[in-house]
Parts: structure tokens; C-alpha cells; sequence
């Protein structure tokens, strides 16, 4: 039987991405919904006859009923998932449809998991935070925690490099992460922790190296301390060029709460950044890599496992993303 997907913001580069790897890897026929028709038209003709376009807007609760109840997954990538309510989930939910989305926003991951047990009832398959992190980063994680017998501290970095191959929506993620200070899991107990704060200078795989991370809130900040029974759970990001990391610490560091929060000073600092990349990606690369580092016991003595991951698209075929798969060690330390 030939599978009906529906990539809502697959008009974006995320969902535009995912909808080339179903036509690559699947035989499904896929739709791709956003808002703009033109750009819609646009990216589904580039992607061959099984890829239809929708024009959708969120906010048009029939139109996505609609779209729901004709197909047999949904995989929405229509960020940035602050602004989102669970109401594609909820609508899954009701009719029945299996759900995945790449959700990158703590406070959309607490609305999503609020319908768990209403979808396990509905015997749909609902995963949320399926992207590179958070998503594969908690599979490293979860790769480390079990190399062990007990773990104590996880402590989880990411690097990207320019703009990381994503579109605006990420710089507007990375934005409105700033705006306020956040509850972090240390020594066993909730913390207020500021974001963009506490420098700490990581060794990454390379071509990253040493490379500055910040406390950074994500879904993982918190998820990872109700899936694991760990004292101390470390969520840091960070970007290459440095001098990304200096105008990021300096807007968390100076500018006021409150301008953080006004809907039009996130939209001015993304498409400014989104500019900015669009002239260093050719100088830094585009790229992301993550290090998970796990500590804690393994037959009575303290031992360290450690997951790194590298997904690089070369400055000569920028186009072209290499495959990436996770690199685990663990040592006793
Ligand atoms: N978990 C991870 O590792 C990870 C990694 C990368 C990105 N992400 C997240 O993935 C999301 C997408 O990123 P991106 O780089 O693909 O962004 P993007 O290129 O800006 O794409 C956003 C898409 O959503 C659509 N959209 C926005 N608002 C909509 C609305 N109200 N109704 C319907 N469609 C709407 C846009 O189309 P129109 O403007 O035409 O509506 C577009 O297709 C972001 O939230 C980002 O943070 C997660």
C-alpha cells in the first residue's frame, strides 16, 4: 500500500529536506502545506511528481482537519514550535493519525506530552523532538547512560556551524531561547540557570575542535532528567564562527528582558543573522556536531562514556550534506 505523508512546513528547508528523503527512500506520495503558494509550488516541483503542495495555515482548523483526516502520517516541521499550541497532535489524536514532529522548543515539548496518554489510548504513535538535537541527541544519551551501570551526570553540548544548513525559523529558535532564565537539573535539584551564561570551552570532533558552549534551554534541559535518575543534566550550545557566540552572549547579556521579548526584535536579530550566515557559510562552513558525555559508575568504579557526532557539508559542495552516525567510547576515569 502506498503511504500518504503530510509534511506540514515541508515548503521550508527542514520539511523540504524530509519530503526529499521520503521521495528517495520510500514510495509514498508526500504533500508539503506552508502558508506562501508560490514558494510551495516552488519546492514541490523541485521534487518530482509524488510531491503535491498544500496551502495551509496553522491557524485554519478545518483546512488542517481536512488535511489530517486524508492522509496516514503527519510529520510537522512548521516551527519555530515556541509559538505552537499542540493542536496538531490533539487533531492526530482524534483522528487517529500517527504524528512525528522535529519540535525544538521546551514549552512546545510540555504541551505535546500533555497528549501522551490520550494518544496511547487512541493507539496513535505520537514522537515528538525527532531532529538532530534534540532527537538524536537523546539517543546519544541514551547510548552512554547504558554503557554504564550507573549514571550520574550527563552533560550534553552542540555546536553549530553558521547557520547549521536550516532555515530563518532556527535563528528565531535560537532567539527566543534567550528571553528568559530557565530551570536546569543540578545536583539533584531545580536551578535557575540564564541563558547564553557559564562559557565552557568543549572539544569537539573535527573540524570543530575547542569550541565555546552556553547553557542553552532545551527540551532535553528537562526530559533527560525524567527519563534518567541522574543528579546533574548540562545542556550547552554554541557557534562557529566565535564572534556568533560574542553577539549572542552580548544581546542575553545586555539588552533588556523585555525587548527580548517583543515579536519584532526576534524577527529583526533572525533575518539579520540569517543575512549574516548567508555571507560567512562560505568562509565558516555549515555544519552541526554534538557531544554527549555521560560520568558516573561502571562495576564499582567512576567511568566516563562519551558520543560525538559530526554532520558537515563541505564549503565545496555546500549543497551536500555528508551522512553522520554517532562515535562512542567510554573510559575509566
Ligand atoms: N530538532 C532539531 O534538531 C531541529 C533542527 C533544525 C530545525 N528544527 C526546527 O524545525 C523548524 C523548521 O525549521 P526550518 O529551518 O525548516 O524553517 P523554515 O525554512 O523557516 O520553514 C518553516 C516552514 O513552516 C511553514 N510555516 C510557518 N508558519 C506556518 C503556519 N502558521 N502555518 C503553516 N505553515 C507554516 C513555512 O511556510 P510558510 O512561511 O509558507 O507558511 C515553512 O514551510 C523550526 O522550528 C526549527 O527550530 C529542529
Amino acid at each position: 500500500m502506498t503511504s500518504r505523508v503530510l509534511i506540514l512546513g515541508g515548503s521550508g528547508r527542514i520539511g523540504s529536506s524530509v519530503a526529499a528523503d521520503l521521495v528517495a527512500y520510500t514510495e509514498a506520495d508526500v504533500t508539503i502545506a506552508g502558508r506562501n503558494p508560490t514558494t510551495g509550488e516552488r519546492v514541490s516541483q523541485n521534487l518530482g511528481s509524488r510531491v503535491k503542495f498544500l496551502t495551509l495555515n496553522l491557524a485554519d482548523q478545518a483546512g488542517l482537519t481536512a488535511a489530517i483526516a486524508s492522509t496516514d502520517l503527519v510529520i510537522h516541521c512548521a516551527g519555530p514550535f515556541h509559538y505552537r499550541d499542540a493542536r496538531v497532535l490533539k487533531t492526530c489524536t482524534a483522528a487517529g493519525i500517527n504524528y512525528v514532529d522535529v519540535s525544538d522548543h521546551p514549552s512546545f515539548t510540555r504541551k505535546a506530552m500533555e497528549y501522551a496518554a490520550d494518544a496511547e489510548q487512541a493507539g496513535v504513535t505520537a514522537i515528538v523532538n525527532t531532529g538532530i538535537f534534540p532527537g538524536i541527541s537523546n539517543s546519544m544519551v541514551r547510548e552512554d547512560v547504558e554503557q554504564l551501570d550507573e549514571a550520574e551526570h550527563i552533560h550534553l553540548s552542540y555546536v553549530v556551524a553558521g547557520s547549521g544548513g536550516a532555515g530563518v525559523t532556527v535563528m528565531r529558535t535560537t532567539f527566543l531561547g534567550l528571553q528568559r532564565p530557565f530551570q536546569a537539573w543540578m545536583d539533584g535539584e531545580w536551578k535557575t540557570v540564564k541563558p547564553y551564561s557559564d562559557r565552557e570551552t568543549i572539544e569537539f570532533p573535527a573540524p570543530y575542535g575547542r569550541t565555546g558552549v552556553y547553557w542553552f534551554d532545551m527540551p532535553e534541559t528537562f526530559t533527560l532528567p525524567g527519563t534518567f535518575p541522574v543528579k546533574t543534566v548540562i545542556t550547552k550550545f554554541g557557534t562557529v564562527p566565535d564572534f556568533y557566540n560574542y553577539l549572542t552572549w552580548t544581546v542575553a547579556r545586555w539588552w533588556h528582558p523585555w525587548m527580548l521579548r517583543q515579536t519584532p526584535v526576534i524577527e529583526f536579530l533572525s533575518q539579520v543573522s540569517h543575512l549574516m550566515t548567508d555571507v560567512t557559510d562560505r568562509v565558516s562552513g555549515i555544519g552541526v556536531a554534538i557531544r554527549s558525555e555521560v560520568t558516573g559508575k561502571k562495576e564499582g568504579k567512576p567511568a566516563r562514556c562519551c558520543s560525538t557526532l559530526v554532520h558537515e557539508t563541505p564549503r565545496s559542495r555546500q549543497a551536500t550534506a555528508l551522512a553522520a552516525s554517532p562515535n562512542c567510547y567510554c573510559l575509566a576515569s
